[in-house]
């Protein structure tokens, strides 16, 4: 991965530290009204309070998004398809969530959020989704009905 490109994440990093806003209940927000299905994941209807393991679901996330390397990144991917394995989340659901973490942090970015951290950013977001995607792929294989052997 190119330097200039952890430099723009750990940039838009610094931006969002300065504005002290918590990022966690503007991901939900964003994630919840763009991507209804997810609610019931969730166990909650619109409006009500977040489960207590959401705040350390979006920092993992993050930490996935801004990881700069490779293995590191690799273990935690497979990790977050391992603790979310059999609960019917396909890979739309995990890109609606990362799409909302980029969209919050360039709205908490202003200015400062142009074409080079939209590109960072999307990076990020697909090779992330790459290494889920290959993970849901294998759960699927694993988990597709096969006949007894004779
Ligand atoms: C790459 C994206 C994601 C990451 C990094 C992630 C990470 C995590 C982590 C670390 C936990 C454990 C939290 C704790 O126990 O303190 C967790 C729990 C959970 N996540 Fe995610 N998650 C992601 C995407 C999603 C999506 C898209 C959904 C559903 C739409 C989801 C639903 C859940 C649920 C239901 C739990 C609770 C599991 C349980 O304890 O039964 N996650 N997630």
């Amino acid at each position: 991965m190119a330097d200039s490109e952890q430099s723009t994440i750990d940039g838009s990093l610094e931006a969002i530290a300065e504005t002290g806003v918590d990022i966690v209940p503007l991901v939900y927000e964003c994630y919840f009204a763009t991507t209804p299905a997810a609610l019931e994941h969730f166990g909650i209807a619109p409006g009500d309070e977040l489960p207590i393991w959401a705040g350390h679901m979006i920092n993992e996330l993050l930490l996935c998004l801004i990881s700069d390397d490779e293995a590191d990144l690799r273990s935690r991917a497979f990790a977050v398809t391992t603790t979310h394995c059999g609960k019917g989340i396909d890979s739309g659901l995990y890109r609606s969530l990362c799409e909302c973490v980029v969209q919050v942090v360039a709205d908490l970015s202003g200015d400062a959020f142009g074409a080079a951290q939209r590109q960072a950013w999307g990076a990020r977001v697909d090779r992330l989704m790459a290494l889920v995607d290959v993970e849901l792929a294998a759960e699927q294989a694993w988990s597709r009905p096969r006949p007894l052997p004779a």
